[in-house]
């Protein structure tokens, strides 16, 4: 147990909810949300993992971790998303996680892209986080270096420390799935 007088690490930077929270869709539980109605996801697949953990470095165990983003064309299964870009059937777009006794969570999704918001208005690609753990939720977003929006983005700006929310995805290396990438995204919350 660390010191809990004693915080090593910062928090993770919160963001905007955004429209497009899944009020009204069942999430995709297991991790994976590439398999969604019998197909396979169309996009580039993103193994993301991390650890989520307190201030003073201790491992958060069974929280529950909500992702959710637009597909591969910069869509979100959402009724007020107007992008005309189209819907994917086999990608889920919503997942439900829970932290390990470590604290590590894991899932297979679909690496997003930037998407516009409002007439010459564009958003980076990004993964929504919602964590709830018995004391806290922290609702967040998650980057990908790289993305030429992400130093023009409102939201990303309003970041203490933007490169808490950064990730940079390099090849996954699977023999199983090649072509696919890993990325790692850990969250530090309070308690
Ligand atoms: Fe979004």
């Amino acid at each position: 147990m660390s010191d809990r007088s004693n915080p090593v690490l910062a928090r993770t930077p919160p963001q905007i909810l955004g429209p497009f929270y899944p009020i009204a869709r069942t999430p995709e539980l297991g991790g994976d949300l590439t398999r969604h109605g019998g197909g396979k996801a169309s996009g580039t697949v993103l193994y993301l993992s991390g650890r989520v953990t307190t201030v003073a470095g201790d491992p958060v165990p069974d929280a529950q971790i909500e992702i959710w983003q637009a597909n591969a064309n910069g869509r979100y299964d959402h009724p007020g998303d107007e992008n005309p870009a189209p819907l994917d059937p086999h990608f889920a777009g919503y997942g439900l996680l829970r932290t390990d006794a470590d604290g590590r969570y894991a899932a297979k999704t679909i690496r997003p892209i930037a998407y516009p918001v409002a007439p010459g208005v564009i958003r980076p690609a990004h993964i929504h986080f919602m964590v709830t753990s018995r004391t806290e939720r922290l609702v967040t977003q998650m980057y990908f270096s790289g993305d030429a929006y992400n130093a023009i983005d409102p939201f990303l700006a309003s970041a203490r420390r933007k490169d808490a929310l950064i990730v940079t995805p390099f090849p996954a290396g699977r023999a199983d799935d090649p072509g696919a990438e890993m990325a790692e995204f850990n969250i530090v919350i309070g308690a």
